[in-house]
């Protein structure tokens, strides 16, 4: 049996579930929200680019130009060559993270902060 994880993203906090044979571009895709940049799904361009803030993952190889060494051991990795091994918090950044973050998806305490409108 796959073992399926739970998945946080901590710029809009959305969670979803991805299973272990899955990566992590593919289960986010399954939120069927706006936002998520279709790429090449083959570590080409690097529009997938995710930080790892907890917890583990199996990294296919990844292009040198989207994820330097450095950036890997910090943690970085492109969510379509990367698949869960644990419940893991991530955070997009760069494209990925303007793309999600502009079509965040209105909160309740998003729309009570805003102004009530005047009569
Ligand atoms: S979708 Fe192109 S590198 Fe991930």
């Amino acid at each position: 049996m796959t073992m399926t994880y739970a998945i946080a993203i901590g710029n809009t906090q959305e969670q979803y579930r991805c299973r272990a044979d899955q990566t992590l571009l593919g289960g986010m895709e399954q939120l069927g929200r706006k936002g998520i940049p279709v790429g090449c799904r083959g570590g080409g361009c690097g529009v997938c680019k995710v930080r790892i803030e907890s917890g583990t993952t199996r990294c296919e190889r990844m292009s040198r130009c989207h994820v330097s060494a450095d950036e890997e051991a910090q943690g970085y990795v492109l969510a379509c060559r990367a698949y869960p091994q644990s419940d893991l918090a991530l955070r997009a950044v760069e494209r990925l993270a303007r793309c999600i973050e502009r079509h965040r998806t209105p909160t309740f305490l998003q729309s009570a902060s805003q102004p009530l409108s005047q009569p």
